[in-house]
């Protein structure tokens, strides 16, 4: 039977293995968990309207960084998904990327120069060309404020876009932790330490004259330290009725039975 605990295993494996960019190791088309510097999620950086808009030329473009809330116009809609729309000067709408046609080219985590390559797939058909793409470059920002700025329709119908966010401003954590320090420290201290005990308490115990058993020092404890540990964890959780319960009904045999 499976318990809450493999599932959630099974589901962080799952999670794990849906990100395509090697550097994270989550994504969606507005979110990126890069390794070790931490999570990209653009949800809220379009503000309240949830898109950012820039005209250029006789173009506006809309890009909507965590999907579209509301329709534009023409196929710019909710039900086409677009993360990428454009509109002509005469009311003409092309989408230009999808948001469930997504990949992330490039991640790299740079701290001040993070950036993270979006693109945006199966546009609107274009007659002669094929399908429009967009690619978005999102940019960390140190001053703090979100930019859509349009670079290029390079090659034509690949529409290039750089979006400016401090939602990107990530930066590389050192390698090893505290913690993994300490994890290190205990897993190379703790069997020396053991060896060290036996060796020299062996040493003593044989100087006193002990042979075979009685050379292992303080055996007395040893013998009954799995019983006092066990009733150590049972103390700790006694408050938990059930635990409670078993505990009332061994305790008593338990003590009698035990080595003194
Ligand atoms: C992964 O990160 C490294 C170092 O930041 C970078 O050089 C490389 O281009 C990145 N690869 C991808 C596929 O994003
Ligand atoms: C869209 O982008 C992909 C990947 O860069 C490319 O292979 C494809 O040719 C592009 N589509 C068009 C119509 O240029």
């Amino acid at each position: 039977m499976f318990g809450i605990f493999q599932i959630i295993v099974l589901l962080l494996i799952a999670a794990q293995s849906y990100a395509s960019n090697e550097n994270c190791t989550l994504e969606s088309a507005c979110t990126c968990n890069l390794k070790s510097a931490g999570l990209l999620n653009l949800a809220g950086s379009g503000g309240g309207l949830d898109y950012i808009e820039i005209t250029s030329g006789v173009y506006t473009y809309r890009y909507y960084p965590c999907g579209v809330k509301a329709d534009w116009g023409g196929v710019c809609t909710i039900e086409n998904h677009p993360a990428v729309c454009q509109q002509t000067r005469d009311g003409e709408y092309y989408v230009l990327g999808k948001s469930n046609s997504y990949e992330i080219t490039r991640a790299v985590a740079k701290g001040d120069n993070t950036y993270f390559d979006f693109l945006f797939q199966d546009g609107t058909s274009d007659f002669i060309n094929g399908r429009r793409n967009a690619t978005v470059r999102v940019m960390c920002d140190i001053r703090g404020s979100h930019e859509l700025k349009f670079i290029s329709e390079s090659p034509i119908i690949n529409y290039n876009f750089v979006f400016m966010t401090p939602k990107a401003c990530l930066y590389k954590q050192p390698d090893a932790p505290i913690g993994n320090i300490l994890f290190i420290v205990l897993m190379v201290t703790l069997p020396v330490g053991l060896i060290l005990y036996l060796g020299i308490g062996v040493g003593i115990m044989a100087c006193k004259g002990e042979r075979r058993l009685g050379l292992i020092p303080n055996i007395g404890f040893w013998i009954i330290a799995p019983f006092l540990f066990f009733d150590g964890f049972l103390f700790v959780f006694s408050c938990i009725p059930f635990v409670r319960k078993y505990l009332k009904k061994t305790i008593e045999e338990d003590y009698e039975k035990m080595p003194s």
